[in-house]
């Protein structure tokens, strides 16, 4: 099995999808939910799927490797990130290079950087005028919304559109190509036995 950790501090709608997504799933399974958020709603979304789950301090988090070792315990392979608002410490990236995917609620490299999440976001894609905005799904490096880009998808910004309609838009987006994007890079890194491919 390859295991995951997903990442998250909101609601969760996007891990509820990846949980979905993995719930039957052959080869794939989520193994684990991090929070930094003991009351966020992504937590009862893990029992309702019955995931174990890792509520995360800051002074472990950064200052410390101890929840690498939780991680390695459970020997998680991949880190996926679905609106986690804490910045990657090195030392993780070095530990998962290549392996920690996150998405963001725009088209980078526009709209990136700290302080560019949630609302955030789509109150600055609209104060810009913008005709359109998306999503960015893209591997994580050292700096902020930088890494890699693996898949972008657009959509059209109505003339009244608030950052509320904007989000609905845009989780619409998320929900209909983070996991399905998450099972092919996952699924092409591996080295599956015939039994285990999927056609
Ligand atoms: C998502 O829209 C995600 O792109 C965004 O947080 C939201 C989480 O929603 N992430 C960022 O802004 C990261 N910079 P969810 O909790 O319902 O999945």
């Amino acid at each position: 099995m390859i295991s995951i950790a997903i990442f998250a501090s909101g609601a969760g709608s996007n891990a509820e999808k990846i949980m979905e997504r993995f719930k039957n799933h052959p080869y794939i399974k989520v193994a684990l939910i991090v929070s930094n958020k003991p009351q966020a709603g992504v937590i009862q979304i893990a029992k309702k799927y019955r995931a174990d789950v890792l509520v995360i301090d800051k002074e472990n988090f950064f200052s410390t490797d101890f929840y690498l070792k939780k991680l390695r315990e459970k020997s998680i392979d991949w880190i996926v990130l679905a609106g986690f608002l804490w910045k990657m410490p090195a030392y993780f990236i070095n530990a998962y290079r290549n392996k920690i995917i996150n998405i963001h609620p725009a088209l980078l490299p526009k709209y990136g950087g700290k302080g560019m999440y949630g609302l955030y976001v789509h109150e600055a894609v609209i104060l810009n005028k913008e005709k359109e905005s998306g999503i960015s799904i893209h591997y994580v490096d050292e700096i902020y919304d930088h890494g890699k880009i693996i898949l972008q998808a657009k959509c059209l910004l109505d003339e009244n559109e608030t950052a509320g309609s904007l989000a609905q838009k845009i989780h619409v987006l998320e929900h209909q190509h983070y996991p399905a994007a998450l099972e092919k890079i996952i699924s092409s890194n591996a080295n599956l036995s015939p039994l285990e491919k999927r056609t």
